[in-house]
C-alpha cells in the first residue's frame, strides 16, 4: 500500500521554533494524512494551525489542527521539541533541570491517551530527556527515539563536502555520542565512493570543532536553530512512517555497545516502523571508542541528576 493511502497521525508537542518548523516541513513533504499541534500556548498551536491550513491549496492534503492530549490516542509518532533552548553562554545540558520538570508531565499526558505510539524526542540535552521518557513511560526502548546525533552528522558531512568539492549526500561520515560538546566523530569509517577521506590533521581538527559548536554560531548569530533539526526529525519520522530500515544516527538505548550500557546516546540504529529495529555495531579505533565511553559517563553523570 503506498504510505499516502493509509491515515498517519503526527503530533507535535511544542510548536516553539523547532517544533513549528518541523510540522512545516512534514507538511511540506505530505509525510502524514493529520497533524496535530500542542502547545502550553495553546494561541501559537491555533495560530500555527491556521496559518499551515491556508497553505493547503498548495500542498497536498493534510488535515492540520491545534489540539489536546486526547489527540496523541490515535498517534502514530509523538514528537516533543517542548521547553527551554539554550541562550546565548548557556549549554545544553543548563537545560537539564527546566525539561525534565516539562517532560514530566507531558510524558504523563501523552501515555494517558497513547500506549502504542513512536515517541521522537528533541528537546535538549536530547539524551537525558529521551532516557528520562524511556523511564516515565514504561514504552519499550525501540518506541523512544532521540533526534541523538543525526543532526551533528549531517552538520559534519555538509562541511567535509564542502572542503573536498563533492555532494554531502554522498559523503559517509557519522557523529556518535552526546549530541553535545563531547560528541565524537568517527573518521575512521568517514569514506565517500568507498575511498578513505584525504584530508590533513588541521582540516579534520577545524571541519569537528566547526561541526561540535555550530549550534553556539547559530545561536549567537539568530538566537536559535531550527531548519535543521526540522530536516534531520523529518527524516526520522519517514524512516518510521515508510517502514525503510534507514541506518541513522539517532540516540537510543545502548547494553554492551563499545563497552558501555544503560545510557541514550547516539550511535547508528536501522529505524523501520517498530522504531529502532537495531543498533548497528561498528569497529572503532581505541581512541574513538575512549572518547565514546567519555561521552556516555558525561551522560551518566546527568541520569545520575535525575535519578537524585
Ligand atoms: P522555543 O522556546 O522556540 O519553543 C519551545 C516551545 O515549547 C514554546 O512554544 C513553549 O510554549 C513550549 N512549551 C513549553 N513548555 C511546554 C509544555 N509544558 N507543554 C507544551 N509546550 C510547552 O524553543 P526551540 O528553539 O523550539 O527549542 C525547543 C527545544 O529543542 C529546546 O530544548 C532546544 O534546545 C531543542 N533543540 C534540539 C535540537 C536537536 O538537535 N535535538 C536542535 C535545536 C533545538
Ligand atoms: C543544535 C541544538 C541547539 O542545533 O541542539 O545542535
Amino acid at each position: 500500500m503506498n504510505h499516502k493511502d493509509k491515515k498517519t497521525r503526527v503530533v507535535v508537542i511544542g510548536v516553539g521554533a523547532v517544533g513549528s518548523t518541523t510540522a512545516y516541513t512534514l507538511l511540506l513533504r505530505e509525510r502524514m494524512t493529520e497533524l496535530v499541534l500542542i502547545d502550553y500556548n495553546k494561541q501559537k498551536a491555533v495560530g500555527d494551525a491556521l496559518d499551515m491550513n491556508h497553505g493547503l491549496p498548495f500542498t497536498g492534503k493534510t488535515k492540520v489542527w491545534a489540539g489536546d492530549y486526547e489527540d496523541c490516542a490515535e498517534a502514530d509518532i509523538v514528537i516533543i521539541a517542548a521547553g527551554a533552548a539554550q541562550k546565548q553562554g548557556e549549554t545544553r545540558l543548563d537545560l537539564l533541570k527546566k525539561n525534565v520538570m516539562i517532560f514530566d508531565s507531558i510524558i504523563e499526558n501523552v501515555t494517558k491517551y497513547n500506549q502504542h505510539g513512536i515517541l521522537l524526542i528533541a528537546s535538549n540535552p536530547v539524551d537525558i530527556m529521551s532516557y528520562f521518557s524511556w523511564k516515565k513511560s514504561g514504552f519499550p526502548k525501540n518506541r523512544i527515539i532521540g533526534s541523538g546525533t543525526l543532526l551533528d552528522s549531517s552538520r559534519f558531512k555538509y562541511l567535509i563536502g564542502e572542503k573536498m568539492n563533492v555532494d554531502p549526500r554522498s559523503i559517509h561520515a557519522k557523529i556518535i555520542g552526546e549530541h553535545g560538546d563531547s560528541e565524537v566523530p568517527v573518521w575512521s569509517l568517514a569514506n565517500f565512493a568507498g575511498i578513505p577521506l584525504t584530508l590533513s590533521d588541521e582540516d579534520k581538527k577545524q571541519i569537528f570543532e566547526n561541526t561540535r559548536d555550530a549550534a553556539y554560531q547559530i545561536i549567537q548569530a539568530k538566537g536559535s536553530t531550527y531548519y535543521a533539526i526540522a530536516l534531520a526529525l523529518d527524516r526520522i519520522c519517514t524512516a518510521i512512517l515508510r517502514d525503510e530500515s534507514a541506518v541513522l544516527n539517532v540516540s537510543t538505548y545502548i547494553e554492551n555497545y563499545q563497552g558501555v550500557s544503560d545510557v541514550y546516546i547516539g550511535v547508528p540504529c536501522i529505524v523501520d516502523q517498530s522504531g529502532i529495529r537495531e543498533v548497528v555495531d561498528i569497529t572503532l579505533t581505541d581512541e574513538e571508542k575512549q572518547n565514546f565511553q567519555g561521552s556516555a559517563r558525561k551522560m551518566k553523570e546527568q541520569i545520575e541528576k535525575i535519578n537524585a
